[in-house]
């Protein structure tokens, strides 16, 4: 697989100094990642399409915009215009993959497809060739700071087997519960995208545990 990415999520820092917060892993981490949650995919609420806009201003690493909402038809695309590197949806939110990557990729953006944990990636192989990156949830969707389930590593395996087998250009992400003690066995399964949050986030220094976590993310 490629050179591995760490994404820190934001969702585990202090949203009352966001920009300075961003900033503070922007020469350490390659992408940040942005939890969007509506409290209807997900029993959860966070940010939106405002804060993203206003944190493009503040800051020039890549923004890994991960929406956890229903109907992402109508606002994705908001997220790539807004100027989001790299715009995931969920399978189980989507009517059709296929159209909406197109459209993402239309406005600029990479595509990205998520699966959940308890949705099979068998039916999503056809359509990696449509998308830049899969993201698969090494937890349930919803808050940050749960345990880490190794039996989501068979999607990954799966999931990197057929990226090989038809040699795609796909980002492999996981995301949940990735830290020092987990993220060696996800790059062995096949994982070349890291999201951190609470590893990152509840660190002394998020810089330290930046490298900390790349150094482990070799398979
Ligand atoms: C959860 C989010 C994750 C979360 C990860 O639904 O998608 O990105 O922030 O947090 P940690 O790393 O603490 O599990
Ligand atoms: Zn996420």
């Amino acid at each position: 697989s490629a050179k591995p990415i760490i994404a820190p999520s934001i969702l585990a820092s202090d949203f009352s100094r966001l920009g300075d917060e961003v900033r503070a892993i922007e020469g350490s981490a390659d992408w940040v990642h942005v939890d969007v949650m509506d409290n209807h995919f997900v029993p959860n609420l966070t940010i939106g399409l405002p804060v993203v806009r206003s944190l493009r201003e503040v800051t020039k690493i890549p923004f890994d915009v991960h929406l956890m909402i229903t109907d992402p038809e109508q606002w994705a695309p908001g997220y790539a215009e807004a100027g989001a590197h790299n715009v995931t949806f969920h399978a189980e939110a989507c009517e059709n993959p296929v159209a909406l990557a197109k459209t993402l990729r239309a406005a600029g953006a990479k595509a990205g497809l998520a699966i959940d944990r308890d949705t099979p990636v068998e039916p999503y192989l056809e359509l990696l060739p449509y998308v830049d990156t899969v993201l698969i949830m090494t937890i349930k969707a919803g808050f940050g700071g749960q345990k880490f389930l190794p039996e989501m590593l068979d999607k990954v395996r799966d999931v990197r087997r057929r990226i090989t087998a038809k040699d795609l250009a796909v980002r492999l992400e996981v995301d949940g519960g990735i830290a020092a003690d987990t993220i060696a066995q996800a790059a062995e399964a096949g994982a070349d995208a890291f999201v951190a949050g609470t590893a990152v986030y509840g660190a002394e220094d998020p810089a330290e545990a930046i490298r900390k976590l790349r150094a482990l993310a070799v398979a």
